[in-house]
């Protein structure tokens, strides 16, 4: 039976076991998948323990490690370089090699939507590790401009000046004034809701012509995608469909085989 784990600190949460199990049983692969907790310190005798003595051949790696892992690594994909934070690790020929599938994950989701990325104007709603994470992904799919913005502003205008060469035009802006546009696609990609604090937004920000997505997500509406409803936006989707997503893209990465993402979510929403 081929082993495969998910790697953080908390980790007791993490749907990713479910989700990897119903993977399996849908392409006919039996396996294992466990959600192991691992802090900082222990990061790189905690993987090499796992890899060589354990018999694991993969793993994703969650909070507080995407940094480290990309760091430890001895090859990364070239989306991962530019993103400098790796959520999937495995072997090959004695060296550790990493990716990242987030952004793939939610750009395969948002297509799933039936919406069309290139050309269109997309506003970023923080700069924090997640936004990091997704940027490069988007920009892939050559829209035709990204406006980043946070509470902080700094730190947008940063990861605004690191993508400052494409031809996509990347800039950045403050979380607290007004827009002075609609946007075809709006995506949270704050901390706010999961942490339960009021979110920061432009008082015009909930558009009913823009699309929203939250990349968070919960049983309910999550914060930001009720207030979305609540300001009458219609086309508003949470993170479940990219958790799914780039699961998907890292099994497939360990095992050569691509789950079909739509009956795992049917599964597992009828347990
Ligand atoms: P993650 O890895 O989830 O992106 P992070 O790197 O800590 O976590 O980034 C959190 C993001 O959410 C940041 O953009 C943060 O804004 P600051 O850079 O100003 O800290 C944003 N954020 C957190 N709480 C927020 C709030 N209440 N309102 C708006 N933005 C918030």
């Amino acid at each position: 039976m081929k082993k495969y784990a998910v790697i953080g600190s908390p980790i007791s949460h993490s749907r990713s076991p479910s989700i990897h199990s119903i993977f399996g049983k849908t392409v006919g692969l039996e396996i294992q998948y466990d959600a192991i907790e691992v802090v900082q310190e222990n990061f790189e005798a905690a993987v090499k323990n796992l890899f060589y003595n354990q018999g694991y051949e993969g793993l994703n790696v969650t909070l507080p490690l995407k940094e480290l892992a990309y760091h430890f690594a001895l090859k990364r994909s070239d989306i991962c370089s530019l993103t400098k934070a790796a959520n999937t690790l495995w072997l090959d020929n004695e060296e550790f090699i990493a990716d990242t599938t987030d952004g793939k994950g939610l750009v395969a989701d948002i297509e799933s939507k039936g919406i069309d990325l290139k050309g269109s104007s997309l506003l970023i709603l923080g700069a924090g590790g997640s936004a990091k994470s997704v940027l490069p992904s988007l920009l892939e799919q050559r829209p035709d401009s990204i406006k980043i913005i946070n509470r902080t502003f700094e730190k947008a205008g940063n990861l605004a000046t690191l993508h400052k060469d494409h031809e996509c035009s990347v800039t950045a802006g403050n979380l607290r004034e007004e827009l002075d546009k609609n946007f075809d696609g709006v995506i949270n990609t704050t901390s706010a809701g999961v942490l339960n604090e009021e979110i920061i937004y432009p008082k015009n920000l909930f558009a009913t012509s823009s699309w929203f997505y939250d990349l968070n997500y919960s049983d309910a509406d999550t914060p930001f995608n009720h207030e979305a409803k609540l300001n009458g936006c219609v086309e508003v989707f949470d993170g479940l469909g990219m958790l799914f997503r780039q699961a998907a893209f890292s099994f497939e990465i360990w095992t050569g085989l691509a789950p079909n993402v739509e009956e795992a979510m049917d599964i597992l929403s009828k347990k």
